[in-house]
């Protein structure tokens, strides 16, 4: 069990990263608020938490929505009267070549990827100051730090999660707000996340490389909820996590 239980908004909670994130930190005594726009799957997901003792609420949430994030932060502060972690999760990677001109995945990825966790920031950030005290856990990809073909516009978006982060942490020091910032920069997780991939043979290509190589979800809240666990006087600024075997 955690020595104290902090109230926990997770976006992208309703599959994979963050559903096992979820699990793991309300296991551990913390209370949940799981965010995604798939009401049916956050309602499964909370009453398995409930029924199994924890403390959990969801909220049907668009990320690419101002007023829905700012809706869900609400939600958190009305049920649990504030937000001590804030993990801007949901995302999504429909890889393609620049020549197949999907530009409706390359605006999703901004809308979800960059623009869904700058909501984020703006939701949480003003109260985390107020009660000087907050986490930030942005979860970016290995994919922030290198490029490959056909990954284009999420490594764009994924290494401006990263920028977006380290700036925070630079403006959270220097106002002295003791609000610590956390990138979660993941290998091969095996999630949702090539199911939406929209070109075939990418995603043909993706689901082979997954099967052979993808670690579980609860890895990677294995280790959000440890960079959540140390004394607040310290921050982990990034965690780079992945299969033991990815190249
Ligand atoms: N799996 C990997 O290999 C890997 C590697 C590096 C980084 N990541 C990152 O990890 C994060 C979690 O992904 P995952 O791997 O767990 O994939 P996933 O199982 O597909 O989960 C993605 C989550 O994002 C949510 N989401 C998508 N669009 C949204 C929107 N507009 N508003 C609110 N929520 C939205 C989805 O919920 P709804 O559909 O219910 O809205 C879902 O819960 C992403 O940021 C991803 O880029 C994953």
């Amino acid at each position: 069990m955690t020595k104290q239980s902090k109230v926990i908004v997770i976006t992208g909670a309703s599959s994979g990263i963050g559903a096992a994130s979820a699990e793991l930190l309300a296991k551990e005594g913390n209370r949940i608020v799981l965010a995604g726009r798939r009401s049916e799957r956050l309602q499964e997901i909370t009453s398995s938490l409930l029924s199994k003792g924890y403390d959990a609420i969801f909220a049907t949430t668009d990320v690419t929505s101002k007023k829905s994030v700012e809706s869900l932060a609400n939600a958190a502060i009305e049920e649990y009267g504030k937000i001590d972690v804030w993990i801007n999760n949901a995302g999504l990677m429909p890889h393609s070549e620049f020549i197949k001109d999907r530009v409706e995945d390359w605006n999703r990825m901004i809308d979800v990827n960059l623009r869904g966790v700058l909501y984020g920031i703006h939701a949480a950030l003003p109260s985390m100051r107020n009660q000087k005290s907050g986490q930030f856990i942005n979860v970016a990809s290995v994919a922030a730090h290198s490029v490959h073909a056909g990954g284009g516009v999420y490594s764009a978006t994924k290494a401006g999660v990263w920028m977006i982060s380290e700036a925070l942490r630079q403006e959270e020091a220097a106002a002295q707000s003791n609000v610590r910032v956390t990138v979660v920069s993941p290998g091969a997780i095996a999630t949702e996340l090539v199911d939406n991939v929209t070109d075939r043979t990418t995603q043909q290509n993706l689901e082979k490389y997954y099967q052979q190589t993808a670690i579980t979800p609860d890895r990677v809240a294995m280790a959000i909820t440890e960079a959540i666990n140390l004394p607040e006087d310290t921050a982990v600024n990034e965690i780079v996590i992945r299969p033991t075997s990815q190249g």
